[in-house]
């Protein structure tokens, strides 16, 4: 996929835990930048015409045997460098500066003093100010032809450049918000050094996709799975805009979404003007999940009838060439970077298509960060309710029904109690700050007392989580008074319920989900 600018970064990853995050802030910056492993040939490199390249971090040190390298001669271009904590020391120590184990290291937050003039990227800022540090090995000596223009502590040239040949090194993270200056620090490179002048952002990628989509498809007719969720709903809106009828959406109902999701979604794209086959196949799931309890059979039983349903639908369409799919920069880069061939990911992490229904791929979305999607899809006009949905599993409230069969009774008593929390986190404010909230439905019963009688009925268990990106996350502390409301709701709403619990488990140990 080309992106709608000329000009673009690149960011040699040698494995930090905030490569990725380099690269979103660069375009936070206006500036598009994409990651390569650090291996990438010169050749490929320089194919691609980068305005700039950046060095991330990594967890090794430059003096580890196996240590991750990089084609060193792209310092000798005179093309603009900048090295970020490994980086920076990669490229000092393959110029012939000095880096060494720096006593206990420096991680988290540190001081860090200009100095001299502070050069290109800190002349001008405080000289003294804060910074975010992760590192043990440290640059002792700057190669010939640097000039030292910061230090900390534990660094003693935390900073450095050669204005002459373009190299520029950061010991620590201008990434992360806790660096104050460093978003300030990566714009001087991107406009200072590297002489950027564009202006990118989400929403230049619209006009770019659409012409792109058109000529990938031409006449061909075009299907795409909606799931509710945002990507999916995005891609959908983003191929409609460019091949209008040729795309047909195709909703499968399994009857394990939450309250009014599947209306919602099938209103908002039938208004768009969208075909749209919506399939009601909740009965059909409902009969293979009978008597399931173990999770991963009940993903499994989920994902091919899924499957199942989609392939029907489709070949009911056919001439069907090309499928899309919401694939995003974050699916790419876990799958092995930009080159690697797409694999079909399915909404439900089982599987995939079967062979036999051979499509081509369009993924609009490819090159985007989550919450560039979510521009996109408001420069698209996709209401608030869609763009800002909090993530749901592909198996649905399926994986949210623990310890016993999944069932219309649970289920039902399940997207009330979860209706309930959703109203008042949402009138509360809250729904946005939370990456996800739900509740859960253990089977099993206990006793309470209701009026003059006993009751035997199911728990609820309310799960709110903040997180980043999913791989860890906390447990929300959600004001009591709304806890109280949602409590108090739920039993009293949803026969069936007697019992309402917090989850105050993080990730890890805990999962997010239950199952
Ligand atoms: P966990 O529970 O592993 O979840 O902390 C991390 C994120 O993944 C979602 N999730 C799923 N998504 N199919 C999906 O499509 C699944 O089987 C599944 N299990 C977990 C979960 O909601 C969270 O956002």
């Amino acid at each position: 996929m080309s992106v709608a600018t000329t000009e673009e970064v690149l960011v040699l990853d040698f494995g930090g835990q905030y490569s990725q995050l380099i690269a979103r802030r660069i375009r936070e910056c206006g500036v598009f930048a994409e990651l390569m492993p650090a291996t990438t040939s010169v050749e490929k490199i320089l194919s691609r015409d980068p305005k700039a390249l950046v060095l991330s971090g990594g967890p090794a040190s430059v003096h580890d045997p196996g240590a991750p390298s990089f084609p060193e001669e792209l310092l000798g271009l005179h093309m603009p460098v900048l090295g970020i904590c490994y980086g920076m020391q990669a490229m000092a120590k393959a110029l012939g500066g000095r880096v060494e184990v720096a006593g206990k290291g420096e991680f988290g937050r540190t001081d860090l003093f200009v100095v001299g003039d502070g050069g290109t990227l800190l002349g001008g800022l405080p000289r003294e100010q804060t910074c975010w540090m992760s590192h043990r090995d440290s640059v002792f000596e700057a190669p010939e032809g640097f000039s030292p223009i910061a230090s900390t502590p534990g660094s003693p040239v935390a900073a450095l450049e050669d204005r002459e040949r373009g190299l520029y090194g950061i010991q620590f993270h201008p990434e992360v918000v806790h660096t104050p200056f460093g978003t300030e620090v990566l714009n001087r490179f991107l406009r200072e050094v590297a002489g950027c002048v564009e202006q990118w952002s989400p929403a230049s990628v619209v006009a770019e996709q659409i012409a792109a989509i058109r000529e990938q498809v031409g006449d061909s007719k075009v299907i795409c799975g909606l799931s509710g969720g945002v990507d999916s709903s995005v891609a959908a809106k983003l191929v409609h805009e460019a091949i209008g009828d040729k795309l047909t959406c195709v909703f499968v109902d399994h009857g394990l979404m939450r309250s009014n999701e599947g209306v919602e979604v099938v209103e908002a794209f039938k208004d768009f003007g969208v075909p749209l086959v919506a399939v009601d196949a909740e009965k059909r799931f409902l009969e293979k999940l009978a008597g399931v309890t173990d999770p991963e059979a009940k993903r499994k039983i989920i994902g091919s009838e899924f499957i199942r349903v989609f392939e029907e639908e489709a070949l009911k369409l056919a001439d069907v060439d090309y499928l899309v799919q919401g694939t995003l920069y974050s699916d790419v880069i876990e799958s092995g970077g930009s080159d690697h061939a797409a694999t079909i990911k399915s909404h439900h992490n089982v599987g995939g298509l079967p062979d036999d229904l051979e499509f081509e791929l369009v993924e609009p979305l490819r090159m985007l960060f989550k919450d560039e999607v979510r521009a996109v899809g408001t420069e698209l006009g996709l209401p608030d309710s869609m763009v800002w949905r909090q993530p749901f599993p592909g198996p649905g409230l399926g994986i949210r029904i623990i310890g016993g069969e999944v069932n219309r009774e649970r289920l039902d008593i399940l997207r009330a109690a979860d209706a309930i929390l959703q109203e008042e986190i949402r009138a509360g404010e809250l729904y946005r700050e939370l990456w996800q909230s739900f509740c859960v439905l253990p089977a099993i019963r206990s006793v309470g007392v209701q009026g003059d009688g006993r009751t035997y009925a199911y728990p609820i268990v309310i799960r709110a989580v903040t997180s980043e990106d999913a791989m860890t996350a906390d447990w929300a502390r959600l004001p009591y008074d709304l806890l109280e409301r949602v409590s108090s709701r739920i039993i009293n709403e949803v026969n069936g319920v007697n019992r309402v619990a917090l989850d105050i488990s993080s990730k890890p140990p805990a999962t997010i989900e239950w199952e």
